[in-house]
Order: C-alpha cells, then sequence, then structure tokens
C-alpha cells in the first residue's frame, strides 16, 4: 500500500542528498524522501540524575538493573558504525546517555570518530554535572560542543527535580570550564513543565543573556513510557515567547541548517538567541534526518519507536561491511516515522516506546 506524504514532508526537499564526497557511496531515503545526515550514539544507559519525567527514582532505584558493561557497544564498534554510517551520509554526531560522561574514557572514543572522514559536527548532551572535570579532555580529543541541560537555576528546585538534590553550582562551573575549552557554542536545554518549572523560564534568560550560550526551551514531551505525560503540562513555545518578549524584545533567526530542530530568535537589544524546540505544537517530522544508535547496538529511526534493530548482533557475528552497509539502507529505506506529526491520532499511541534515556533524546 503506498505510504501517504505527510504534509511537512514536502519540505524534505531541503535535505535531498548533497553531491557524494568524503568517501561516501550513497545517501538512502526514507519512505518520505528523508536523507540520513545526524547519528546520536548512547553511550551509556546510567544517570547520575533521577529527573521524574526520565528516571523516577521509584523505578530507577538502587536495585535497578542497568545494562551490564559487556552489553555495551565498545568504542571499536562504535567507531565501525560511525565510518559506515557516515558512507551513507551521516555527517552530524551526538553523544549521548543516559549521562554519557559516566562512560569511563569517553575521550578515546570522541577521539576516534573525530578521525572518521565526512563527520563534520560532534556534539555531546551532557547534564553537565561532571563536565568541569572532563572538558579539556574532551576538546583535545575533538569533541566540537557541548549542550547542557538545565532546567532550573533555582537550588530548591534544582535539586528537586534531579531527584537526587545535587546543586546546580558544579553545572554552571562545568559550563564555565567547556567554555574555556572552546567546546562552543554551548547551548543549555530546558525542558519546560507548567506547574513545575515554567517560573524558571526568565531567570534562564536574565542569567544566559550576553553571555553567549544559546538557551534552548523544549515542549515537554510523552517519550517513553514513565513519565505520566499530560498534554496540561506542555507549555506552548508561543506563550513562552510572549512571556519572555515582555522582558527583552525577540525576533525570529533563519535556521542554521534545514531541518534544524529549535526555532531560533535573537534578543533585539544585540544580547544574544535563545531557541524553542516545538515538537509537540509544531511538529517537525518532515525534515527529520535523525537515527539513533541504544548503548546495546540498535538503532532506532524514531524518538517514539518501539523497536530498533539489533546492530550488535551483526557485529559480534562478523558481519561484512557491505553487509552491514547493506542493513543501514534497508533499515532507512523502509523508515516512515513521524510520531510527532501523529501524536493526536489514538491508535498512534503504543504503549511500548522506548526510554529517553536509552536513546539520550
Ligand atoms: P543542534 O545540532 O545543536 O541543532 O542540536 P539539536 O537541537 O538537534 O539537538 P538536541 O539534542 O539539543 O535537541 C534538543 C531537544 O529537542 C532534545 O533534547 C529533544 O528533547 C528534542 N529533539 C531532538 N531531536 C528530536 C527529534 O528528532 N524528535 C523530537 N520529537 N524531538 C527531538
Ligand atoms: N520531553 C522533552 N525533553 C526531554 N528530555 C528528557 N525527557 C524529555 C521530555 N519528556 C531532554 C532532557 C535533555 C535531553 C537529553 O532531552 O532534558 O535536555
Ligand atoms: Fe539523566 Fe538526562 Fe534523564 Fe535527567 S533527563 S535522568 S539528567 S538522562
Ligand atoms: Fe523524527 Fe520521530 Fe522526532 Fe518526528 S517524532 S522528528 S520522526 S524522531
Amino acid at each position: 500500500m503506498p505510504v501517504p506524504l505527510p504534509q511537512t514532508a514536502q519540505d524534505a526537499t531541503a535535505a535531498q542528498p548533497a553531491p557524494l564526497e568524503n568517501g561516501r557511496t550513497s545517501i538512502p531515503t526514507d519512505q518520505f524522501g528523508r536523507r540520513l545526515r545526524d547519528l546520536r550514539i548512547s553511550v551509556i544507559d546510567r544517570c547520575n540524575f533521577r529527573c521524574d519525567y526520565c528516571m523516577p527514582m521509584e523505578t530507577y532505584g538502587e536495585d535497578y538493573s542497568f545494562l551490564d558493561p559487556d552489553h555495551y557497544l565498545s568504542f571499536e564498534e562504535i567507531t565501525r558504525l560511525v565510518r559506515l554510517f557516515s558512507r551513507r551520509g551521516v555527517e552530524k554526531i551526538r553523544i549521548t546517555g543516559g549521562e554519557p560522561l559516566l562512560r569511563p574514557n569517553l575521550e578515546e572514543l570522541i577521539h576516534e570518530i573525530a578521525m572518521v572522514e565526512g563527520i563534520q559536527d560532534i556534539a555531546l548532551t551532557t547534564n553537565g554535572y561532571l563536565l568541569a572535570d572532563q572538558a579539556d579532555a574532551l576538546a583535545e580529543a575533538g569533541l566540537h560542543r557541548v549542550t547542557v541541560s538545565l532546567d532550573a537555576l533555582d537550588p530548591e528546585l534544582f535539586r528537586e527535580m534531579n531527584g537526587v538534590g545535587k546543586g546546580p553550582e558544579p553545572v554552571l562551573e562545568g559550563i564555565e570550564a567547556a567554555d574555556r575549552a572552546g567546546l562552543n557554542p554551548i547551548k543549555i536545554n530546558t525542558v519546560v513543565r507548567r506547574g513545575v518549572n515554567d517560573e524558571s523560564v526568565l531567570p534562564l534568560v536574565r542569567h544566559f543573556r550576553g553571555t553567549g550560550r544559546i538557551v534552548r526551551f523544549i515542549e515537554y514531551m510523552d517519550v517513553g513510557t514513565r513519565n505520566g505525560w499530560d498534554r496540561s503540562e506542555v507549555v506552548p513555545s508561543a506563550e513562552l515567547k510572549e512571556r519572555i518578549s515582555d522582558e527583552f524584545p525577540i525576533e525570529p533567526l533563519d535556521p542554521n541548517y534545514p531541518g534544524e530542530v529549535a526555532n531560533r530568535y535573537r534578543f533585539l537589544d544585540g544580547e544574544g538567541e535563545i531557541g524553542f524546540v516545538s515538537s509537540v505544537t509544531n511538529p517537525f517530522c518532515g525534515n527529520c534526518t535523525r537515527a539513533r544508535l541504544s548503548t546495546e547496538g540498535a538503532l532506532y529511526t524514531c524518538l517514539f519507536a518501539t523497536d530498533g534493530t539489533d546492530f550488535r548482533a551483526l557485529l559480534r557475528d562478523g558481519a561484512t561491511d557491505a553487509a552491514i552497509l547493506d542493513r543501514i539502507d534497508a533499515v532507512w529505506g523502509e523508515r516512515d516515522d513521524r510520531y510527532s506529526e501523529r501524536r493526536s491520532e489514538e491508535a498512534t499511541q503504543p504503549d511500548d516506546r522506548v526510554e529517553m534515556y536509552e536513546i539520550g533524546g
């Protein structure tokens, strides 16, 4: 049966294959003509925080069994996959977790990935708690930039939200250390939940305006199965824009690249940039060029997917490069995900979606 083209998939022309270069052999497109450009790699399923919308302490207490490290893809396995994905069009790598800075010797992986032909951007998403100690080594290894999750500046609220009573100071120090190490532009990701931290939005804007950091406010999403998501907790970006502009007038900026997740805005007084990620009120599936690799090597073609394709088994069964490339082509070629565009259709709400901390958001 032919697959209907989503409205916004028409934008996908903007993401058409670039001329082949950097050792690329072909760039697959999915059922909606979207190419593969970004690979987001989760390097560990553990985290030192217990944010209740991601890893609530009730479920992820001391007794919870995280993956045995033997089950993680090794650095060699990840690097081999990055090399092969690069031949199929991947230019951007984002390292995620859980909390990626908990993976021992992460800088060694960064160093290997930085040497792969065709990889133009290597970013890392972290909660920042361990960043101050690792920023220099990561930058020296070839990491380009970091994005730090920070949902509140108020110490009390921050302690409550991370579920483990840790204060925000080490995170703020981590951001400074990353800046000194040249890991910029540094982006700050803030997930906004009505009645929980929406009062933190303006303090965050005031704090980071004029510092070169780019704060992005993210609409709270129904990722995974454990956050008991309710639409009433979503603060639409349009509402936040109004609240912010009342104090600091802003105007839109062009995207940095086709299909950019965040909508960019600048302060009219020249004090920098902020962004809004509006996947609930303004989904961006039409341009989605992202694939996600879990810690144990399953490839997911959507943040809201239920099943991944096991690449670790292929690697450990001695598959040739050609066989792995074929699998990449097959998985991407079959892809017809557009969850955020279909969120309101009840039939599309599977209850066994992958958890955020398994694929890093
Ligand atoms: P840049 O390369 O800096 O533009 O990064 P990015 O904004 O693409 O990545 P980041 O991980 O910082 O994305 C910000 C947030 O947007 C994530 O934490 C998710 O909450 C959300 N997000 C990112 N990618 C997707 C996606 O493909 N689908 C949906 N629904 N949300 C996404
Ligand atoms: N909705 C939106 N963003 C989320 N994140 C985690 N859970 C959600 C959710 N339910 C964000 C984190 C971090 C990134 C990895 O994803 O705050 O910035
Ligand atoms: Fe850890 Fe990030 Fe999940 Fe919070 S949202 S528990 S910091 S992985
Ligand atoms: Fe891509 Fe799925 Fe997010 Fe849509 S919901 S933008 S298809 S990851």
